[in-house]
């Protein structure tokens, strides 16, 4: 059974998320969703209410779970028998911060990292720029694939 977690803070999970979610489950057998804190990043949208949409949306995909998690993503993924971290790159920008990140955590655990390049169509599609948007009141629907409040 090879599990992989797809780790990140997905506020909000993005139709670029979704992409990589259904392209890897080419790839892995099982993907649970990890959605964690980033220290970095001020949160716009509750945990609760991440985990309760990306729940529905994944309701009939039995090869997906969303779970919430504290603390290290090696953690997370051990607690899950995930031998893979899956994470999508953009750009060079998304490049060297994955790769930073794929290092820690193969120093941290073993644990190897499969990154997913997005779909260029996708390129600029980001959780930041759909808080902007949504913060200027502007209709992000096609860029989120659940309904926000
Ligand atoms: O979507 P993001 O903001 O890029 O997700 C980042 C996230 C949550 C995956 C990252 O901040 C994370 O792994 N946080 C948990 C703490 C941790 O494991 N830190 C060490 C990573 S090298």
């Amino acid at each position: 059974m090879r599990t992989a977690v797809f780790p990140g803070s997905f506020d909000p999970f993005t139709i670029g998320h979704l992409d990589l979610v259904q392209r890897g489950l080419e790839l892995f057998d099982r993907i649970v969703i990890g959605i964690g804190r980033n220290s970095q990043k001020n949160e716009l949208f509750p945990l609760s209410f991440r985990e309760q949409a990306l729940r529905e949306l994944f309701r009939d995909e039995e090869r997906v779970t969303v779970e919430v998690f504290d603390g290290l993503t090696v953690d997370f993924a051990r607690l899950h028998d995930a031998r893979f971290l899956l994470r999508g790159v953009r750009s060079v920008q998304d490049f060297a911060y994955e790769q930073s990140m794929a290092d820690a955590n193969r120093l941290l655990d073993g644990i190897e990292t499969v990154v997913l390049y997005a779909r260029s169509e996708h390129a600029c599609i980001s959780s930041s720029l759909v808080r902007e948007l949504y913060g200027y009141k502007k209709d992000v629907s096609g860029l989120v694939p659940y309904p926000l409040p």
